[in-house]
C-alpha cells in the first residue's frame, strides 16, 4: 500500500514519522521473504496516538513490525503499511536489579549489556534474534527460561483504547509462546527485574547455550526459527525428522537438514512456497501422528 496523499505525507512529517516508500519486507525479515509496501518509522512514542488516528481516519491499514525474526510475510504489493519503532539512544537504563528497556532494542544486545553489569537470568535468550518487544509479545524462551518470568512492567499502546498504558507484570499472562496482549497492542517498553550474578558465571551459561544452538540449529541460514510450536509433551522437530522430511523442498522453501522444525529460504523462496511447505508438513504430521500442529511463526497474508 502506498501513501500518496500529500496531506497525509506532510502530517507524517509534522509528527516526526519517517516515511520509506516501497520498502521490501524481504529485506526486513530473517526469512528474506515478503513483498513491498510503505514503511513508517516511529522515532518518538508520543507520536503514536496521533499517527494511528491519522491512519485510521484515512482508512490506511497497518501492521506493527518488530525485528522480523519470527515472521512470514506475503509476496507482492501488500495491502497495508508497516509501522516500526526506531530504537532510541540509550535503549536501556539500569537501576539496581531493574532494566528499563525500549521495545525496539535488540534482544541479544540487551542480554549481553545486562550480563556485563552482573545481571543474569536471560542466558538462554542470547541467540534468539529480534527485538525485546517481539520477544515480549511472543514470550520468547529457550533452554528452560522465558522472558515473561522477568517482566515487571510493560508500556504498551492499546489500539482498542487508543492510549498508552502501563501494565504490571502480574496483569499479563505469559504462557508457552503466548501472551495475553491483544493482537493490536504495540509494545513500547518494558521493565525487567533480573537476578544479580557475576559476569563470568553468566558468560559460562551464554557459551553453553550458544554451543547447543550452534550444534542443533541452522544458524547461518535464512529462517524464522521454529515454524511450529511443540505440542504438550512432544517435539515437533523430532516428529518431522522421524517422518524423513528433512530436506523436503518446494521451490526454495526447504525443511532444514539440521533441525526439522526450522524451514529455510535456500535462495529466493516465495511466501507461496513456504506456506505450501508448511501445509504439506502439517498434513503429513497429522496423518502419521494424529497431531494438529500450531504455527509458531506469525504469518501476514492478507
Ligand atoms: N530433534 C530431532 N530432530 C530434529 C530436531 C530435534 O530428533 O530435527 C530432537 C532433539 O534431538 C531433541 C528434541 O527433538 O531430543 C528437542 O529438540 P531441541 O532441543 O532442538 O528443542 P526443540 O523443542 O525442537 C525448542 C524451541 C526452540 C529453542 C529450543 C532450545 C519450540 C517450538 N522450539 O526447540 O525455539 O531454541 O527448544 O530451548 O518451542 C523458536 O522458538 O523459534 C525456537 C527455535
Amino acid at each position: 500500500m502506498r501513501i500518496s496523499d500529500p496531506k497525509i505525507v506532510s502530517r507524517l512529517a509534522e509528527l516526526g514519522v519517517e516515511l520509506k516508500q516501497g520498502a521490501s519486507l524481504a529485506g526486513l525479515t530473517s526469512l528474506g521473504i515478503g513483498g513491498t509496501t510503505d514503511l513508517l518509522r516511529i522515532h518518538k512514542h508520543e507520536s503514536i496516538p496521533d499517527l494511528l488516528t491519522l491512519l485510521d481516519g484515512n482508512h490506511v491499514s497497518h501492521k506493527f513490525l518488530g525485528g522480523g525474526s519470527n515472521l512470514l510475510v506475503d509476496d507482492g504489493e501488500l495491502p497495508w503499511v508497516v509501522l516500526q519503532l526506531v530504537s532510541p539512544e540509550p535503549d536501556v537504563i539500569l537501576e539496581g536489579n531493574f532494566a528499563h528497556v525500549d521495545a525496539a532494542a535488540d534482544l541479544g544486545r540487551i542480554v549481553t549489556y545486562c550480563a556485563k553489569h552482573d545481571l543474569g537470568g536471560m542466558e538462554g535468550l542470547i541467540g534468539v534474534p529480534g527485538t525485546v518487544g517481539g520477544a515480549l509479545r511472543m514470550n520468547a524462551g529457550a533452554y528452560g527460561m522465558q522472558i515473561g518470568s522477568y517482566v515487571r512492567e510493560v508500556k504498551v499502546y492499546r489500539a482498542a483504547a487508543r492510549k498508552v498504558e502501563f501494565l504490571r507484570g502480574r496483569q499479563i499472562s505469559f504462557e508457552y509462546r503466548h501472551t495475553s496482549f491483544a493482537p493490536d497492542d504495540m509494545m513500547l517498553a518494558v521493565t525487567l527485574e533480573l537476578p544479580s550474578k557475576p559476569y563470568n558465571e553468566i558468560l559460562k551459561g551464554i557459551r553453553i547455550c550458544n554451543e547447543k544452538r550452534r550444534s542443533s540449529q541452522p544458524l547461518g541460514q535464512k529462517s524464522a526459527g521454529c515454524i511450529f510450536k511443540n505440542p504438550p509433551g512432544a517435539s515437533t522437530g523430532r516428529m518431522i525428522d522421524e517422518l524423513g522430511l528433512k530436506g523436503l523442498s518446494l521451490g526454495d522453501a526447504r525443511v532444514s537438514d539440521r533441525h526439522a522444525n526450522f524451514f529455510v529460504n535456500a535462495g529466493h523462496a516465495s511466501a507461496r512456497d513456504m506456506l505450501a511447505l508448511i501445509a504439506e508438513v502439517r498434513q503429513r504430521v497429522q496423518k502419521a501422528y494424529g497431531v494438529e500442529l500450531e504455527n509458531e511463526v506469525v504469518v501476514w497474508n492478507g
